[in-house]
């Protein structure tokens, strides 16, 4: 079995398997910024991708799955319970997927979601946020109940074997994987092993919610796009200037260049860069075609900060003009600087 763990920096973990006699590999939650690396493993091992699977619905961080699954063409994985449209392979407890000579068997472990696995290979169980190293799961957030945790839990995953290696969807420590023994031994939240006290236990508990929560569950659920996946393909299909750049233009006697601000009236009011345009965001592409008469006109656009500017940009580009490009950071970084600014209408 080829094995890799790629972690992020939040401590998001995901799991390359592949069976080297097949060359096939599944990953099992995959982090939407570490895509590429998945697939430089998948080159590097001489392995394809056949698999795509989520452990459940993840509420902290994007997924990975829906971007991967389209690109490669091959099956997203979750439990029959996912409210996601996009899931392909819908499984259930005690089944198994076959990845070659290996088998992948699904555990179903309601609780931290109604829709979590855990998936059990060989000597590992990928116990995605059922089980955590010295932790376990939240039962607060939607589809939670502790009262199927302590199911999944304590009539499930602990009459396992005590030597399975267990590997979760987050690691908040230095390890990169304990065994069910050294849960049983040391995990805090295992020590109360009647139901109505580890039920209390989890009640109890007050966290504060993950960050981008609604974002994480409207793509994830979705497969509709993050913010930053919008912004980053955008960016694909432009080019910047830098503010020195732009700076030395409109202090020379021939800018050559038109400066199109697209923030909102009062921020533009309040300070824009000497002599330019002012078309808001939201009103750009019905404005255009007064506005921006010249399509071949080369338009240096600018925001706060370089995200809005981003996808107007694509947006000219979309419409037509081939030179518009993006101020490299915005307006913030201008005043910063303490370059030149202009005020009122
Ligand atoms: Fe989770």
């Amino acid at each position: 079995m080829i094995f890799h763990q790629i972690a992020t920096e939040r401590g998001c973990q995901s799991y390359f398997i592949a069976c080297e006699q097949s060359c096939t590999a599944i990953i099992i939650d995959p982090e939407e910024t570490r895509i590429d690396r998945y697939l430089g493993l998948a080159a590097q091992d001489g392995v394809r991708i056949h698999y795509v699977l989520d452990t459940h619905t993840h509420a902290d961080h994007f997924s990975g799955t829906i971007e991967i699954a389209r690109e490669l063409g091959v099956p997203v994985i979750m439990h029959r319970d996912s409210p996601a449209p996009y899931v392909d392979l819908r499984v259930d407890d005690g089944e198994k997927i076959n990845l070659g000579k290996l088998s992948l068997n699904i555990l179903h472990t309601p609780g931290h979601t109604a829709d979590s696995i855990c998936v059990q290979v060989e000597d590992k169980l990928f116990t995605g946020d059922t089980l955590l190293i010295g932790g376990c799961g939240r039962s607060d957030l939607p589809s939670g109940d502790p009262e199927q945790l302590y199911d999944s839990l304590f009539n499930k995953l602990l009459s396992l074997d005590p030597g399975t290696k267990v590997y979760p969807a987050h690691i908040y420590n230095n390890r990169e994987h304990s065994t069910l023994a050294e849960e049983i031994a040391d995990n805090p939240r295992l020590q109360l092993r009647d139901r109505e006290n580890f039920v209390a236990q989890m009640r109890r508990l007050t966290l504060k919610e993950p960050d981008h929560l609604s974002e994480a569950l409207r793509t994830n659920l979705s497969g509709g796009k993050t913010v930053e996946q919008l912004i980053a393909a955008a960016a694909r299909h432009v080019s910047f200037m830098s503010l020195e750049e732009v700076r030395r233009r409109i202090d020379s006697d021939d800018p050559g260049v038109l400066l199109l601000d697209v923030r909102e009236r009062d921020a533009y009011e309040r300070g824009h860069i000497p002599g330019a345009t002012h078309i808001p965001r939201g009103q750009l592409e019905l404005r255009v075609n007064q506005a921006l008469p010249d399509p071949t006109r080369r338009i240096v656009v600018y925001c706060e900060v370089g995200r809005v500017s981003t996808l107007a940009t694509a947006t000219l580009r979309d419409m037509g003009f081939t030179r518009a490009v993006a101020l490299d950071k915005g307006m913030q970084q201008w005043i910063e600087n303490g370059y030149p600014v202009e005020s009122g209408s």
